[in-house]
């Protein structure tokens, strides 16, 4: 029987950016297609967009758009830095979180027809389960990274993991299906890099992997046209994969055929963004600029950012650097001020900013080249604007993702595992210079691509519509 009210789809992600920006996404686009929507943020985080940006008056023109809050399991004057939220899934506070979950889908109204939640959240699946509501997991890191999580207990028990040695770090994975040619062990997500298979993390990461194919549903924020031969092994394991991405350009393409080019697109972001970047780059010509960013998470030694300075200010390009407050741990206890003090006095090079609107500045002509910590939405943002990427992964996915950057689409360089000023020179020069026109053209193809995707009959588009029809028939 067809219900007289829109299906009503609760979303719960990770609260740390990288997973709350491609969930937004997707619960915009639902909400574009007429669904009522709760978001789920955590206290904390809700307050930062609250405060950075114009999130409610933004989803007021969505009726039935609705914020709620949910603990993240830790005390509220936690000080949420550095990796803070892997404390999350410590057992009490897990156990906070699910039952504060359990009693919101008790109670609310109308009732959940569908959850769709970060795929890192294994408990929100027991929950569904004893209240019988529909679930779909979420992954927001690469295809790449799941495949390979999946398959850790493989590795260990192949022998290739844990890795005995740096003398093996260079050596071609086998056990992983479809990812024979192209990975090396050094180019599994960083976790598999530790010595003990037993290691909290790496059983973490695992658990959750193999928790999630038991969801109704696995989205993942690809294109069949950027990893399909991934997705076809991922298939054989969790049939039913939503491939819809990137979805920051799935999303411009509905909102586009909806409402124009006019639309004042929502940046989800947990700082205040430097708009001022964008009047420096106005002034700049096409392709000349690096922008170099590491997203929410990395954070680096003083050691490091010096290098990577150096490396810049030598090099042939001028650059845009984003240096997060608190990002730089010095072991002196001085943190990053001196230095941004000090590198802000070359502003002819070089121009430093604390947060960028990202996606403005990787979209603006001006930029040529994105020196990146490969976090996924990073890496796709940069794909979806056709900029060639210099990858210097931190941790997680970062390290696989690099590798698909440089040898599977082969439009950047990949500097894992080296910090060195001659290095970065050399390969911001190769793809800002010397090999410009072969990354750029390799760049625009791909960007090509994912245009195809995103656009009326594109394999993102239309995977995009069948999740529609299928959280509809989920809730009848
Ligand atoms: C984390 C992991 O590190 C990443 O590998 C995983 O895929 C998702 O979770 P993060 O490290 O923050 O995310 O990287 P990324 O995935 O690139 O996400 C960062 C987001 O913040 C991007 O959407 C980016 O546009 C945005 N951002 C970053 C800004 O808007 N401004 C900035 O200055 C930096």
């Amino acid at each position: 029987m067809e219900k007289d009210r829109s299906s009503h789809v609760l979303f719960f992600p990770v609260p740390s950016q990288g997973h709350m920006n491609p969930m937004i996404k997707l619960a915009e686009l639902l909400a574009l297609s007429g669904f009522r929507i709760t978001f789920l943020n955590s206290h904390h985080n809700h307050e930062r967009l609250l405060k950075f940006t114009n999130m409610a008056a933004h989803f007021e023109r969505y009726p039935g758009f609705e914020f709620d809050t949910i603990t993240d399991g830790l005390p509220r004057d936690h000080p949420r830095t550095g990796h803070w939220f892997l404390e999350m899934y410590e057992e009490a506070p897990e156990m906070k979180t699910k039952h504060s979950l359990r009693d919101m889908l008790v109670n609310i109204s109308p009732p959940v027809d569908c959850l769709i939640v970060d795929a890192f959240l294994g408990f929100a699946l027991d929950v569904a389960g004893e209240l019988g509501i529909p679930i779909i997991c979420f992954r927001t890191s690469s295809p790449c990274c799941f495949w390979t999580s999946y398959y850790i207990p493989d590795m260990i028990q192949a022998g290739e993991l844990p890795i005995n040695g740096s003398e093996y770090m260079d050596r071609l994975i086998t056990t992983v299906p479809g990812m024979e040619t192209h990975f090396r062990c050094r180019d599994l997500p960083s976790y598999c890099r530790a010595p003990d298979m037993e290691d909290a993390f790496v059983k973490l990461v695992v658990k959750q992997t193999r928790k999630c194919v038991q969801a109704n549903a696995l989205i993942l924020n690809t294109a069949e046209e950027l990893d399909g031969p991934i997705l076809s092994q991922i298939r054989t394991r969790c049939p039913n994969v939503y491939a819809i991405g990137p979805i920051n350009a799935l999303l411009k393409s509905r909102v586009n055929a909806k409402h124009g080019q006019s639309y004042d697109h929502f940046s989800n972001t947990l700082w205040q963004e430097d708009k001022s970047c964008i009047s420096w780059l106005d002034k700049q010509p096409d392709r000349s600029v690096t922008y170099a960013c590491f997203g929410s998470i990395t954070s680096m030694s003083r050691e490091q950012l010096i290098e990577l300075w150096y490396g810049l200010v030598n090099s042939k390009s001028k650059f845009l650097l984003v240096v997060r407050p608190n990002s730089v741990i010095g072991e002196d206890g001085e943190g990053e001020d001196d230095l941004k003090a000090h590198f802000n006095k070359n502003k002819d090079q070089g121009y430093i900013i604390d947060w960028a609107p990202q996606e403005a500045v990787l979209n603006h002509p001006a930029i040529g080249g994105f020196l990146t910590h490969s976090g996924w939405n990073s890496t796709l943002e940069g794909v979806a604007a056709g900029v060639p990427m210099i990858c210097w992964p931190y941790f997680a996915d970062q390290q696989v993702n690099s590798r698909v950057v440089s040898e599977v689409w082969k439009i950047g360089l990949d500097m894992k595992d080296v910090c060195d000023r001659k290095i970065l020179e050399k390969m911001v020069n190769d793809v800002m210079v010397d090999r410009k026109e072969e990354f750029a053209k390799a760049a625009a193809e791909m960007a090509k691509l994912t245009y195809q995707s995103v656009s009326v009959g594109g394999s993102s588009y239309c995977n995009l519509d069948r999740l529609i029809e299928d959280i509809k028939e989920m809730s009848l």
